[in-house]
């Protein structure tokens, strides 16, 4: 059974919803280990309002007894914390057009129909496909409330990476103009590193240059005092990767095409690179390849392929890298065009956050761990966790002696 997920459910609406399919049974699961996911998403300076009415909290409605998975479909619900304030708005049972409901809620300043679409969303070009006049019915799902319910399946991703020994960590490398020292990127197999990739879910921005992080949290502060937002970069690191996983045989097989697909999938991403990314479009090929060594096994010296070559893990730290666009909303609108009238007017606004790239960091550790636990569910299998542990064992044992 392939590994899948969906998800369901609007920004502000009852709530979310995700259905996992294709997890073995055996898999011990943690409801504070997903809502400790759920809160590093929602951590750090840069986020508006919303994250502090929000405090997202799992409820495992099936698939998991006492703890453990059962292999049958997991689904968990993550409601929508100001649900009660916007029902009126957004409850699935009312009548289409209310016209004194629409004055109430402009009243109590929640918006009645959208019809000024925000440029840089999915606002526009949503509302022309879906033929809606209500630009709310496509901004509603568009937004990214939405990667909370993938921040969840990737918990249950990570659960399994976990029994496998596989790691994952993020850290923000720009603000803006602001940039950190990054680290090389051979320091990824180092311990150290990953200790403070992991203390990095107490500093506000995931940075772990503290002087460059003090510049870029005074730049986000200037840019929400501005109305303005900033976009930037981060990176995404996983290790104790077996060698092997995705393959060179067909496109769609090939592990970075899989990756670079779930991480621009992550609304404001803009770019996504693997290990040395453009930096090795300007470097001669000496300087670039990894040298092959062997030391009981194979090891490279250095890792700017980033853990992946042909497609496939080499056993070296996967290094993913991710630049996002400035986030579309801004509290001093750019100009738009109201649907009905055709009239010049400033985008509608939508309670907003200023920057969020340390947020997008932890999404994107959710979506890699995700394709991760997929492909090793597709090399070895296994209805149970048992199976797949048996299975992965044999296989390390045949690469001992190739
Ligand atoms: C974690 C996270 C939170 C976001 N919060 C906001 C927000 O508060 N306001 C906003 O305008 N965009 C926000 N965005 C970005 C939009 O979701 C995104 O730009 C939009 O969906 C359009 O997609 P595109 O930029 O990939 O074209 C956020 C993105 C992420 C990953």
């Amino acid at each position: 059974m392939r590994l899948r997920f969906l998800t369901a459910g609007e920004s502000h609406g009852r709530g979310l919803v995700t259905i996992v399919e294709g997890l073995p049974s055996g898999l011990p699961i943690s409801l504070e280990e997903v809502n400790k996911q759920l809160s590093r998403r929602q951590w750090g300076a840069g986020r508006g309002g919303r994250m502090k009415i929000e405090r997202d909290q799992v409820t495992i409605l099936s698939g998991v007894r006492a703890g453990v998975s059962l292999g049958s479909p997991i689904a968990l619900l993550i409601p929508n914390k100001d649900w009660e304030r916007w029902q009126k708005v957004m409850d699935p049972q009312l009548p289409g057009e209310d016209t004194a409901q629409i004055a109430e809620d402009s009243r109590l300043g929640r918006l009645g129909k959208v019809t000024i679409p925000r440029p840089g969303h999915a606002d526009l070009a949503g509302g022309m496909k879906y033929n809606q006049d209500d630009l709310r019915n496509i901004l509603e799902r568009a937004s990214a409330r939405e990667t909370a319910a993938r921040v969840a399946a990737g918990a249950l991703a990570r659960a399994l990476l976990a029994r496998l020994g596989v790691q994952l960590g993020s850290e923000v490398l720009e603000i803006g103009s602001v940039a950190a020292k990054a680290r090389p990127l051979t320091s990824y197999s180092s311990d150290e590193t990953w200790q403070e990739l992991e203390g990095l879910d107490q500093s506000p921005l995931r940075c772990a240059d503290k002087t460059a992080e003090r510049e870029m949290l005074s730049a986000i502060e200037q840019a929400r005092e501005n109305g303005d937002s900033l976009g930037g970069t981060f990176r995404v690191a996983a290790r104790g990767l077996v060698p092997g996983l995705g393959s060179h045989v067909h496109w769609d097989r090939r592990l970075d095409g899989r990756l670079a697909q779930a991480l621009m999938s992550i609304g404001s991403v803009k770019a996504v690179w693997v290990g040395l990314g453009k930096e090795a479009a300007s470097l001669p090929g000496s300087r670039v390849h990894d040298p092959i060594s062997y030391h009981g096994e194979y090891v490279r010296e250095s890792n700017n392929a980033g853990g992946l070559e042909g497609g496939i893990t080499t056993g070296e730290p996967l290094i993913l890298g991710a630049a996002l666009k400035p986030i579309p909303t801004l509290y001093q609108p750019l100009e738009s065009v109201e649907i009905k009238t055709h009239r010049k007017a400033k985008a509608q606004v939508e309670r907003s956050d200023t920057c969020v790239v340390p947020a997008a960091a932890v999404v994107a550790e959710a979506m890699v761990a995700w394709v991760l636990a997929e492909a090793y569910l597709e090399k070895f299998g296994g209805d149970t966790l048992g199976d797949l542990e048996s299975s992965l064992a044999v296989y390390r044992r045949r690469l001992r002696d190739y």
